[in-house]
């Protein structure tokens, strides 16, 4: 056998551009851990190139194309005709991930995402491999850098959020289409592979539940910053008790002291709680060409020394109802006697307790800034719809979750 090791790559993106060079650059060094020199075989753009005959060219696939078509396709058919193939592609593998074991398998070859979950983070291998055995209860964190970045800029240098998403496009952090990053989809789909991996169960994006930043306002911020807390997208996987499963992305606020709380920019962040370790937390480049392009040369060289990550889920997801959170809630008001009351007395009916309030006057109106005790979430949402058709509520009612949970 030849000791050159043919790489196909598909995709000349951020990521692809970045992957390009890296390579021709650490050739040396492939060839001395795994007894291969990498070297490119055909690269595959939207404008030229022929995917069989890249194929037909390479020992691996580096998919770097993004989304679902044409990507499936052409993963697929590198799996079953026995190729190995390495992929950023997290909503390939969140939406496909049985068919690609599948055709994996088939084709006795290897299918490789560090990449997709976190960048140039390695949690994909410490999940499944460093803690593949133990029972993980839950894994959470910041899976999404362009919103961290959003979030950040607008704390603090009160960018607006359209020039915070330029600003994160120009470094390459977000998507080809920012829209999966802004509305929580991207994040969804790497808690998804998180979650498959974690609880070897066989989640898919459809099972997660997600919200994005594109309702936060810059009010929200500067309450925050009054209320010291911070403000960041999470994703958060875990078990809830008699087999079901909770997988949820949600904008959020947390105190201080949260381990995540100074995570800022395009880093990403990834926790994970299991009895045997308590708790890991990894921290790095969530996003960026080059940063996301070392994950993907990780990969290539497990591929060239072997052992593939997807593994075996089985059983029926059950997901898990009746979670509580805590809440910051924003309403402006009339100001006049029984409004704080009436405010007050729904909540209270619903079982929702607050702990702490500030309030600001508007003129004849008035902003009040609750943060809430941890509550039942349809507890908290009746709440909400009953405060929202009160006629001295002067706009629709903003309600954020707030973190509680203190790390010593
Ligand atoms: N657009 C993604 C992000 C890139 O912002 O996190 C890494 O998956």
């Amino acid at each position: 056998m030849s000791n050159t090791a043919y790489v196909g790559l598909l995709g000349r993106g951020a990521v692809g551009d970045a992957f390009h060079d890296l390579l021709a650059d650490r050739a040396d060094a492939v060839e001395e851990a795994t007894g291969r020199r990498p070297e490119i075989s055909g690269v595959l753009t939207s404008k030229k190139g022929s995917f069989d005959e890249i194929l037909a060219a390479s020992d691996v696939i580096v998919e770097l194309i993004g989304g679902t078509d044409p990507a499936r396709d052409y993963v697929t058919r590198a799996l079953r005709s026995g190729r190995d193939v390495v992929t950023a592609n997290k909503q390939l593998i969140a939406q496909h991930g049985d068919e690609l074991a599948e055709a994996a398998r088939e084709g006795g070859a290897e299918l490789r995402f560090e990449a997709a979950v976190a960048g140039a983070i390695p949690v994909i291998r410490v999940v499944k491999e460093s803690l593949g055995t133990i029972e993980i209860e839950k894994v959470f964190g910041i899976v999404n850098g362009t919103t961290n970045y959003i979030l950040t800029e607008m704390a603090r240098t009160g960018a607006s959020y359209d020039s915070a998403l330029k600003r994160a496009q120009e470094l390459g952090y977000a998507e080809a289409d920012p829209t999966d990053d802004v509305n929580g989809a991207d994040a969804a789909a790497k808690m998804a592979i998180l979650a498959r991996l974690a609880f070897g169960s066989p989640v898919t994006l459809e099972h997660v539940e997600y919200e994005g930043i594109e309702e936060i306002s810059s009010d929200d911020l500067s309450y925050a910053k009054e209320l010291g807390l911070s403000l960041k997208l999470l994703g958060v996987a875990e078990r809830r008790g008699e087999g079901a499963l909770s997988i949820r992305v949600f904008p959020c606020f947390l105190y201080p002291g949260h381990p995540l709380a100074p995570v800022e920019g395009a880093f990403n962040a990834v926790m994970v709680e299991a009895p045997a370790i308590r708790e890991i937390t990894m921290s790095g480049p969530g996003a960026g060409g080059i940063e996301t392009a070392t994950a993907v040369l990780g990969d290539v060289v497990s591929v060239l020394a072997g052992g593939s990550p997807l593994g075996e889920a089985s059983g029926k997801v059950k997901i898990a109802k009746d979670i509580s959170s805590a809440f910051y809630l924003h309403l402006e008001v009339e100001d006049r006697p029984g409004v704080l009351a009436k405010v007050a007395e729904i909540l209270g009916e619903n079982e929702v307790s607050v702990r702490s309030v500030v309030q600001h006057g508007l003129g004849a109106d008035a902003r009040l800034v609750m943060v809430m005790h941890e509550v039942e979430e349809k507890r908290f949402k009746a709440a909400l719809s009953k405060l929202g058709k009160l006629k001295f509520m002067r706009s629709a009612p903003r309600s954020i979750r707030v973190i509680e949970e203190e790390f010593k």
